[in-house]
């Protein structure tokens, strides 16, 4: 009688203990992978209270990076909860957690609905991206992505996409490249920057990240070279990787995907990008062109949760690269 007892009480609790059996394996192949340093999360308790996670609701990080803002969701998550990492870049995949409820997407998120319908999603409880470049992308030289380090003009975060920042530099037209260094990263000397790089690029190829940062020197403003470098920089990258197409493609897809109470959380570090994400929360288009029915309430799908927030003073001096986070949450009406 005992014995039957016995084994009725294991039956009944197996599926939570093979769920704390995988966190237990999980939390230690985590230990392991966070010994290097690949990212550290921004706002991440601020990031995951917009999120508002129920314990069995499916969501999706689409900036999984080092993982740490989806390692945070997954320790909120149950064992019927599912997460999905995304990430275009090989490198992020490497951290992905062994987790039964946990999927890596290696994709850009401007596919993200085309991909929850492959995984059977028609909405999600809620979406987080935190936008840009990993630590990782700036601290690994060979990438391309610094101007501390001298190496080839890469600056891909998809190791399979044909653009290469070495294509920009050398192939745009003087008018193409003064564009985006004024648009992607408001650099006041944006059409010297650009008559500069043609004319030594009319000598010889500009082919690594030394030869454009030495090229630029003498035109940067006094005193403030880096920041100008790394404006420069800043513009390079996101012209590379289509960040603003992808991400209006992002923003339409997730206002359609979530479901009714569903969290959008987003984090930007560019005033162009939290523009774009201002505008969809407030009116739910990208322009901001704001529609109201016959009695003045706002036709957006989308109502802001609280205002801006930016790091803590002690979380930006710890941090540096939280410095420009921008973070804005909403919920699906
Ligand atoms: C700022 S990091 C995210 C860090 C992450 N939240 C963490 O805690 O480690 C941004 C990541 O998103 C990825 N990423 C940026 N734009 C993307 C896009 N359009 N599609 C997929 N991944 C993207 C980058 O490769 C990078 O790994």
């Amino acid at each position: 009688m005992i014995l039957k007892n016995k084994f009725d009480f294991i039956k009944s609790n197996i599926k939570t203990f093979l769920y704390l059996y995988s966190q237990i394996a999980n939390c230690m192949s985590n230990c392991a992978k966070m010994s290097y340093n690949y990212h550290t999360p921004v706002m991440l308790e601020e990031a995951l209270a917009g999120l508002n996670i129920r314990p069995d609701g499916v969501y999706a990080d689409l900036t999984f990076g080092g993982g740490g803002h989806s390692r945070a969701i997954l320790d909120r998550l149950g064992p019927d909860g599912h997460l999905y990492g995304f990430d275009q870049d090989l490198d992020a995949m490497h951290g992905a957690p062994e987790d039964e409820r946990f999927t890596f997407v290696r994709s850009n998120f401007r596919y993200l609905q085309n991909w929850m319908t492959y995984y059977g999603h028609e909405t999600v409880d809620g979406i987080l991206a935190d936008l840009g470049v990993s630590s990782h992308h700036l601290d690994e030289a060979e990438r391309g992505f610094s101007f501390r380090f001298d190496a080839p003009l890469d600056m891909r975060m998809n190791q399979r996409a044909s653009l290469t920042a070495r294509k920009v530099v050398n192939e745009y037209t003087e008018a193409q490249l003064a564009d985006i260094f004024y648009l992607y990263g408001e650099l006041k000397q944006s059409r010297r920057v650009a008559a500069a790089i043609v004319k030594a690029r009319n000598s010889a190829p500009i082919e690594t990240t030394g030869q454009l940062s030495e090229l630029m020197n003498p035109i940067l403003g006094f005193g403030r070279e880096k920041k100008d470098l790394a404006r420069m920089f800043q513009a390079l990258r996101i012209e590379v990787n289509g960040e603003m197409k992808a991400l209006r493609q992002m923003l339409h897809s997730a206002t359609q995907l979530l479901a009714p109470g569903g969290r959008l959380v987003v984090l930007t570090y560019h005033s162009l990008e939290d523009r774009m994400v201002k505008n969809i929360i407030k009116s739910g288009n990208l322009e901001g062109r704001t529609s109201q029915d016959i009695y003045g309430r706002s036709l957006s799908p989308l109502q802001s949760v609280g205002k801006m927030q930016v790091p803590s003073t002690e979380e930006q001096e710890g941090n540096p690269r939280s410095r420009s986070a921008k973070l804005r949450i909403a919920e699906k009406i």
